[in-house]
């Protein structure tokens, strides 16, 4: 049986998302429900909410998603879905929403790796051949990987503590600015002024690939304390660039150096914070100078979503792998 459309389903964390995806490289549809409104009284995603969530929605974004590629379940040829990392509670949806699919259509099924699906979702756009550098910066993750071929990524370093995007979005409420805060950091940075503060640079110095944004975050922390003021709009921008610069800085020093260690000239950014527009300008300059290139999924396909999915399970279902119906989530990993 050839393997033409593909349908993806995510649910690893508060997106709940289907796509249907032709020949793992077009997007029929993409469709992504998000939870931020569910989670922002909080200020942070709380599990059980998200799986409840994720349960509600799942069959109505599934149809929607065919809807919109005008396709019957008939002519879906396979199905991909994210076995983890992610909140097990949420996982455990959409994967058992796919078995059951899969099942009922009698067709393929495979799980896929959340982390290795974002740094394909650049395959929906351009083509490029293996081996890349892969800087995969979200709201969960900040690691980077030496990506050879599906299933062959070896990863290089990690964040020691929080993830950028978690970062930003733990900053983003220390300045008050509401949840998830980094989109709104990004806007506001642009009135701000990089210099105005100087916040540490953990781990340039360091002989490995490791973050950490932890300290980053109280160092803001405690400048916003010792303001002993209400902040001003223009001390927010200020306190925004100047911090939303010292993790691009360190995020680009750190991807420099494993494109150097590896002898690698290609580079893909992706996961939530790619849409930095700072990061992709930074990083766009700094790859003109020195010759490499560097690849940004666009915007939609940087946030979670179902489409980077089954671009990734078309290959696994093409390499003939198949799951079997006793496949399990797992929380954590690379
Ligand atoms: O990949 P993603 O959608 O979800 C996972 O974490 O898997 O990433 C979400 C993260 C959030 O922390 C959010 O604040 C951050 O990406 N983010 C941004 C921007 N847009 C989203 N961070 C900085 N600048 C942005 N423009
Ligand atoms: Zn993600």
């Amino acid at each position: 049986m050839s393997l033409h459309v593909v349908l993806g389903i995510e649910t690893s964390c508060d997106e709940t998302s289907c796509a249907l995806v032709l020949n793992g490289r077009e997007i029929l549809s993409n469709i992504v429900a998000s939870q931020d409104a569910v989670h922002a009284p909080y200020g942070g995603i709380v599990p059980e909410l998200a799986s409840r969530s994720h349960i509600e929605k799942i069959h109505s974004i599934v149809e929607e998603a065919l809807k919109k590629a005008n396709l019957s379940l008939r002519e879906v040829d396979g199905i991909a879905v994210t076995s983890g990392p992610g909140l097990m509670g949420s996982l455990i949806v959409g994967l058992s929403y796919a078995k059951a699919l899969a099942y009922a259509l009698n067709i393929p099924f495979c799980g896929v790796n959340h982390l290795e699906a974002h740094l394909h979702a650049i395959f929906l756009e351009r083509s490029l051949p293996y081996p890349f550098i892969g800087l995969l910066v979200s709201g969960g993750h900040t690691s980077l990987y030496d990506v050879r071929g599906v299933g062959d990524t070896p990863i290089l370093g990690t964040t020691r503590d929080d993830a950028a995007g978690e970062a930003f979005d733990k900053v983003a409420k220390i300045l008050g600015l509401g949840y998830p805060g980094g989109r709104k950091i990004d806007e506001l940075s642009q009135m701000g002024n990089p210099a105005a503060h100087s916040f540490p640079r953990p781990f340039l110095e360091e002989e490995n690939f490791d973050f950490s944004f932890s300290g980053l975050k109280t160092a803001v922390l405690n400048r916003v304390n010792r303001l002993e003021h209400a902040l001003t709009d223009q001390e927010i921008s200020d306190l925004s660039a100047s911090f939303q610069e010292a993790v691009v800085e360190t995020l680009l020093q750190r991807s420099l150096k494993a494109l150097e260690k590896k002898q690698v000239q290609r580079l893909v950014v992706a996961g939530g914070v790619a849409a930095n527009s700072r990061l992709r300008s930074v990083f766009e300059t700094a790859g003109c100078e020195r010759g490499i290139e560097v690849f940004f999924p666009s915007l939609k396909l940087c946030t979670d979503n179902a489409a980077m999915v089954a671009t990734l399970g078309h290959q696994v279902l093409s390499f003939g792998r198949r799951d079997s119906w006793d496949l399990g989530a797992f929380a954590s990993g690379r």
